[in-house]
């Protein structure tokens, strides 16, 4: 970066410096702005940074002067001083005092590109040689700042921080209702709204280390006043682009103020930073929307597109994974066969899931095998290149499974490298589905695991898509790499490990897609997202089940990066029968792909598969790079769900509508407004993946305007559970 020189620092950006009342210093207003929101800051030489407004954008920012107390809330508490409401920072200094009082000593302002501003804020400890940079990225078009936080300091010995977060954000209200997003395997991202009360709530992860999102989400969006309307009110949406523990604390303090605090969570992890060296902390994403949670969606899912998922332009495959079809138990025979059907059906990649590896240990079942990643001889005599090549010459692209970071106890590996397990002296090593986990705070483990990476994509040319798994959190936490008094540094090492490999990865196969997957979506953050191109949401492939966790996860990740599968009935999770056509308009609605053995398919349902592919093809723009607009919501105990996509130019859209268990005998009909259409314009209707010959909505194949459209809405005849309707707009 290049450094402004301290003189030209303190230049007041705003042009006004005044004194404030009661005060001595000379502050200026520090504007952090998009497009439509604006971070601001109060600062003056020596002086703590004061944070003054996010939200809405204002012109003259200068007047944020006026605004509040002069002495705060901090943009970045540290434990000391005055400030009493909250803490972003706690460090132990190398002579052993425990506070710390930061004040501003200077920023800077760079453009990374046309459309991105970072702005640097200087912050020291007025006693000791400590410093903080504070480091704001305003994503200016999808009105997204991210926020970061770099330690260091030139102190006699190391220090010792106990707590460092991302971002601190103090908000005025007179409530406040948070939602945020619950889990567990098989029903992530469940959406929770409820108003904050004194006391205030936690969202954290502590000691899973691997696998942090299956129970909650390190995400949330805040209403204002009121509960979150879809598409009025202001809404603040964050999100921690962290894939290891995480805490976010939502506070409100004695004078009603809503302190957010959002980092690496600090439980059993404190870090001795040497005199020095920089800690930096994981970046916090935040958005602010006027227009409520849609637009707040909106935002997220653009910026993650341009800037934080791999390859967020392009329109992905519709493909084949062969996990639920085949499990273990196939040959080559069987995987061509697939591939066979696949290509007839219309589908565009075969994605050949766990299985494939171990010779000594075969990987026939969860039991044994992980970590020997050499291809199983007995299986696949010629190999995963015959495979590849043979998919490739039914015009399909060919993907593999690998989940590099963990190993069976029966394993060639585990038998090699013991002292790469990660584990507590002297304990037993607890096992969960039959596997251990590999100490990537190791830099030998992180070339392993890069290697594994290589070694499987050099199998052959064909192969454009891995498939990346992580089936069991830490536990037993532990590193044989690291020394006795850095063991604490366990759960930071061991992510950063994790993203230098996802880092030289990328660096070395850019054009290769791959999917973010953990027992579905126990891992699902920006952090690792910008390294994939999808994630997994779920190992739960029931469609109804399927409309809730696709609801929630659309919140805040982008519909492109939500792979859904059509998968059988019954359904192997949950035993529900569901129709093939509901399981189709649910998948359809995010990254389509089918997870079945296609030869349970047949008779009507083929050729209703072909044309449903077919038409997903058709739609696939809308719904991977237009915007999103939730019109009902499957959480409200009206048993229904409604989302539609709107493409950027509006000329065309998607409504997708379900009727998850409403049942009404004769009459009934789902009656849905759509929004974000040009009411300008006129649209022809048209439905999509029809049953029968009669549609389910009288207008079929007439036109009407877009007014008409959001204000009178379309009536749908979807009467029983598990009946649902696509329609597809396009201007005239
Ligand atoms: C868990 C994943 O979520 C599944 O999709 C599948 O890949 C299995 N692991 C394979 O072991």
């Amino acid at each position: 970066m290049t450094r402004i020189p301290p003189l030209l620092r303190f230049l007041p950006l705003l042009g006004l410096a005044v004194t404030l009342p009661g005060g001595q210093k000379q502050a200026e207003i520090l504007e952090i702005a998009t497009a439509g929101s604006a971070l601001v800051l109060a600062v003056a030489p020596d002086a703590p940074v004061v944070f003054r407004h996010y939200g809405g954008r204002t012109a003259g920012a200068d007047a944020f002067l006026y605004k509040g107390h002069r002495d705060g809330p901090e943009v970045y508490p540290a434990f000391g001083g005055t400030n009493f409401a909250n803490l972003a920072l706690s460090v132990v200094h190398a002579d052993g005092s425990l506070t710390t009082e930061l004040v501003y000593a200077g920023h800077e302002r760079r453009a990374l590109d046309a459309g991105r501003e970072e702005t640097v804020v200087h912050l020291k400890d007025k006693l000791y040689p400590l410093t903080v940079d504070l480091h704001f990225t305003a994503h200016k078009a999808e009105d997204v700042i991210t926020q970061r936080a770099v330690l260091s300091h030139r102190e006699k010995a190391p220090v010792r921080v106990e707590t460092i977060a991302s971002a601190c954000l103090p908000l005025q209200a007179g409530a406040y209702y948070l939602t945020h997003f619950h889990g567990a395997w098989g029903r992530e991202m469940r959406v929770t709204e409820e108003k904050l009360t004194p006391g205030g709530k936690i969202i954290e992860e502590y000691r899973k280390g691997v696998q942090t999102t299956m129970s909650d989400n390190p995400s949330f969006m805040l209403a204002l006043e009121h509960p979150a309307d879809e598409e009025a009110g202001e809404v603040y949406a964050g999100a921690l682009a962290w894939s290891g523990n995480y805490r976010l604390s939502f506070a409100p303090d004695e004078l009603e103020t809503l302190h957010i605090t959002a980092g690496m969570n600090p439980f059993a992890a404190a870090r001795m930073v040497a005199p020095g060296e920089a800690l930096e902390t994981p970046a916090m994403v935040l958005t602010y929307s006027a227009r409520g949670r849609g637009q707040a969606s909106r935002n997220l899912h653009d910026w993650s597109r341009r800037h934080a998922l791999a390859h967020g332009g392009e329109p992905r495959a519709i493909l084949l994974n062969s996990w639920e079809g085949a499990y273990f138990a196939f040959d080559e025979k069987t995987l061509t066969g697939m591939m066979d059907d696949a290509a007839a059906l219309g589908i565009e990649m075969f994605v050949l899931d766990d299985g494939w590896f171990g010779n000594k240990h075969p990987r026939n079942d969860a039991r044994a095998g992980l970590g020997d990643w050499q291809v199983n001889r007995q299986k696949l005599p010629r190999g995963i290149g015959h495979l590849a090549d043979y998919a490739v010459s039914k015009g399909l692209r060919f993907g593999i499974w690998i989940e590099p970071e963990m190993v069976n106890p029966r394993s060639e590996l585990a038998e090699n490298h013991p002292e790469w397990v990660v584990k507590s002296p002297g304990r037993e090593i607890p096992q969960r589905r039959n596997q251990w986990v590999l100490d990537l705070s190791n830099p030998a483990v992180q070339d392993f695991v890069e290697k594994v990476f290589d070694d499987t994509v050099a199998l052959s040319p064909n192969i454009t898509y891995i498939k990346w798994d992580a089936n069991r959190p830490v536990w037993s936490a532990g590193s044989e790499y690291l020394p006795a008094d850095r063991q604490t540094h366990f759960w930071k090492d061991y992510v950063d490990g994790l993203y230098k490999v996802y880092e030289r990865v990328r660096a070395k196969h850019p054009d290769i897609t791959i999917q973010l997957c953990s027992s579905g979506g126990a891992r699902l953050d920006y952090g690792a997202l910008k390294y994939h191109d999808e994630f997994w949401a779920s190992d739960n492939t029931n469609a109804v089940d399927r409309v809730l966790i696709q609801y929630g996860a659309g919140m805040i990740y982008p519909a492109i990066a939500t792979a859904s599968h059509v998968s059988a009935s019954p359904n192997h999770q949950t035993g529900m029968m569901v129709p093939l056509k509901f399981r189709f308009d649910v998948a359809m609605s995010g990254r389509l792909g089918m997870e079945l053995q296609p030869k349970d398919i047949a008779g009507a349902d083929l050729e209703f598969a072909r044309r449903a592919i077919q038409n997903y093809k058709r739609i696939r723009p809308v719904v991977q790079l237009g915007d999103l607009y939730r019109l009902c919501s499957p959480y409200d105990e009206k048993g229904r769900a409604a989302l539609a996509y709107v493409s950027k130019d509006r000329k065309e859209a998607v409504l997708f509508a379900y009727n998850l268990y409403h049942f009404h005998a004769r009459g009934f009909t789902f009656d849905v407004k759509l929004k974000g259409l040009d009411p300008a314009k006129t649209y022809t209707v048209s439905e999509l993946n029809m049953k029968t010959s009669k549609s389910v909505f009288p207008g079929n194949k007439k036109t009407f305007t877009g007014d008409y459209l959001m204000k009178a809405g379309v009536s749908l005849s979807i009467p029983r559970p598990q009946e649902s309707a696509v329609l597809h707009m396009t201007e005239k």
